[in-house]
């Protein structure tokens, strides 16, 4: 594999309305996160992807653009950011921002100029179609739930797709003149000096127009788009050409918001000549011990995971390129509370899924908070939550037949608003997040968990994953945790997840007790070297090594 500066990536994603306010209006901004970039230096970060923080009218938190060369007012202005990549770069890390070209918001000015003018330029911007029969063009249901088409004010008939919220329109990327718009715009942001980008809802830009109404899978009548709508053949003629337009010629780091790609596509996005330099793909986010497929079964979660993850692994090493790993990001309840069991979290099991996740071939991805051990914050009242996507998902839980009580108890577990209250800095009230009136609740187990408890603690979890990046950027280490080979290990084993990583003479042996119980394993011959433990001590006695609960090590053969 030919080496690429990214390849080294230790990645910190950064949910900026909730990272670190620096003027007190309660919602985190761009000054802090410059603020803080020596706490991330400090933890060993290289790259930082910051959620959207262009103009938007914010109905999903800025995933709805209206000005892509512009900030909102809300994080700062364009010379903030600027500033922001400059001094990233100037402590040797790079700023990755969302690349959000599957939809704009319905305040953009090409939308609104389409709205205005079925007949402008811009109408072929959008994807418009005639409804049938004084209904919705087909019955595809939006991601958010409810149709994915909108009815346009003032006409007879005439209909615009949103696959996620109404106010955000889906792009017509057939339409060759709106891709030489987006280009040039991702090119004038390439030339400010930034790394890259995260490459949002990248697998919906193409759609199947072929299907018309379908049998509906549930109650509300409509369809789940995702066989038309995600991933469709011919994807790539767009996206091969993004990247030869723009990223390619500068060198950047793309992840690709991709799920769910054959062993045959995958090659064609994150290969060495693929559309993307690596993808976050989704095969773990859907696990959670508290659903009801999982019934609090750990051992058949876990058999569950490690089936899915080595198979990913296996899939990629076919390919010439690498995956990227993580745990949690802000579209997910946070990885604690969905892979142990509740009254297993606690620091041995935060740091040993730590390990397991970031210890595997690629480049890795941390989420704000995950490396303090921040939790859920499951709600009294539906009220309390703030986003559309929640109350959409409530309403169709209501529509199932679920009662009140239970509808908000599979909210609270299944939520991704979990992963969005504010970063907990301090044990003060406001968690150190601001000085005001934080826009969404902080949990209040900020008093526990914080940076200023951990920083200075050498068992915190935040120590933790200190030593576990250095242990990855190690000089002698670091090209074997990146390309090395992955073979799992012990698989027979229930509640052990471990692999062998290899690359030459360099041999590392990860093993995790994802379990509660004691577990013993045979171990044959000796190790050189004790790379990581979350325990002080590990017991090897003839030929047995007796794991504790959680326990996670990470050793040099
Ligand atoms: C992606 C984002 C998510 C957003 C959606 C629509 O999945 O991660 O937060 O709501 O795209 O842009
Ligand atoms: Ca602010």
């Amino acid at each position: 594999m030919k080496k690429k500066w990214w390849h080294n990536t230790i990645g910190y994603q950064i949910y900026p309305k909730s990272f670190q306010d620096s003027n007190g209006d309660g919602i985190g901004d761009i000054r802090g996160i410059i603020n803080r970039l020596d706490y991330l230096k400090n933890l060993g970060i290289n790259v930082i992807w910051v959620c959207p923080v262009n103009k938007s009218p914010m109905v999903d938190h800025g995933y709805d653009i209206s000005d892509y060369d512009d900030i909102d007012p809300m994080f700062g202005s364009l010379a903030d950011m600027e500033e922001l990549i400059a001094e990233a770069n100037k402590r040797g890390m790079k700023i990755l921002m969302d690349l959000v070209v599957n939809h704009t918001s319905d305040q953009h000015e090409w939308f609104k100029k389409a709205m205005s003018d079925l007949n402008s330029k811009y109408a072929d911007y959008y994807i418009i179609r005639d409804g049938v029969d004084g209904k919705e063009p087909n019955n595809w249901r939006s991601i958010f739930g409810g149709s994915a088409w909108e009815k346009i004010d003032g006409t007879e008939n005439k209909y615009y797709l949103h696959l996620f919220t109404k106010a955000q329109p889906d792009l017509n990327w057939e339409n060759p003149e709106l891709r030489e718009e987006i280009y040039a715009m991702i090119n004038r942001w390439l030339d400010k000096g930034l790394g890259g980008f995260r490459v949002d809802a990248i697998s919906h830009l193409k759609k199947d127009f072929t299907y018309k109404n379908i049998e509906p899978d549930g109650p509300d009548g409509f369809v789940n788009s995702f066989p038309y709508a995600s991933n469709i053949d011919g994807i790539e003629v767009f996206l091969n050409e993004l990247n030869e337009r723009t990223f390619k010629p500068h060198d950047a780091l793309t992840i690709g918001e991709v799920d769910d790609l054959t062993p045959e596509k995958l090659e064609s996005f994150v290969g060495e000549n693929g559309c993307f330099s690596t993808i976050f793909d989704f095969y773990h986010c859907f696990h959670n011990i508290n659903s009801k497929e999982w019934h609090g079964d750990l051992p058949a979660m876990v058999a569950d995971i490690r089936k899915k993850m080595f198979a990913k692994q296996e899939c990629v090493a076919k390919t010439s390129g690498l995956l990227c790993n993580y745990n949690e990001n802000h579209d997910t309840a946070r990885s604690c509370n969905r892979f142990i069991p509740k009254e297993d979290i606690n620091y041995f099991s935060k740091s040993m899924l730590a390990v397991m996740n970031n210890f595997l071939k690629g480049i890795i991805f941390i989420y704000q908070g995950q490396e303090i051990g921040m939790t859920d914050y499951p709600k009294k009242n539906i009220n309390e939550y703030l986003d559309l996507a929640t109350f959409n998902s409530y309403k169709g839980l209501l529509l199932e037949g679920l009662s009140e009580a239970d509808a908000l108890a599979r909210i609270n577990i299944e939520c991704r608003e979990n992963a969005r209250t504010p970063m907990q800095w301090t044990s003060s009230y406001n968690a150190g997040f601001t000085e005001g009136k934080p826009w969404f609740d902080i949990n209040p187990n900020c008093a526990d968990i914080n940076v200023a408890a951990q920083e200075n603690d050498e068992k915190s979890l935040l120590s933790f994953y200190k030593k576990m990046i250095a242990t990855r950027s190690r000089s002698d280490l670091v090209d074997a945790f990146i390309y090395g080979s992955v073979t799992p290990k012990y698989d027979d084993i229930s509640g052990i997840i471990a692999y062998e990583r290899a690359l030459g003479d360099v041999k590392i042996l990860v093993i995790n007790n994802y379990s509660a119980d004691m577990t013993t394993l045979d171990f044959e011959g000796d190790f050189t070297e004790m790379l990581l433990n979350n325990y002080p001590d590990l017991v090897l006695q003839n030929g047995k090594l007796m794991l504790l609960p959680y326990q996670s090590i990470t050793v040099k053969l």
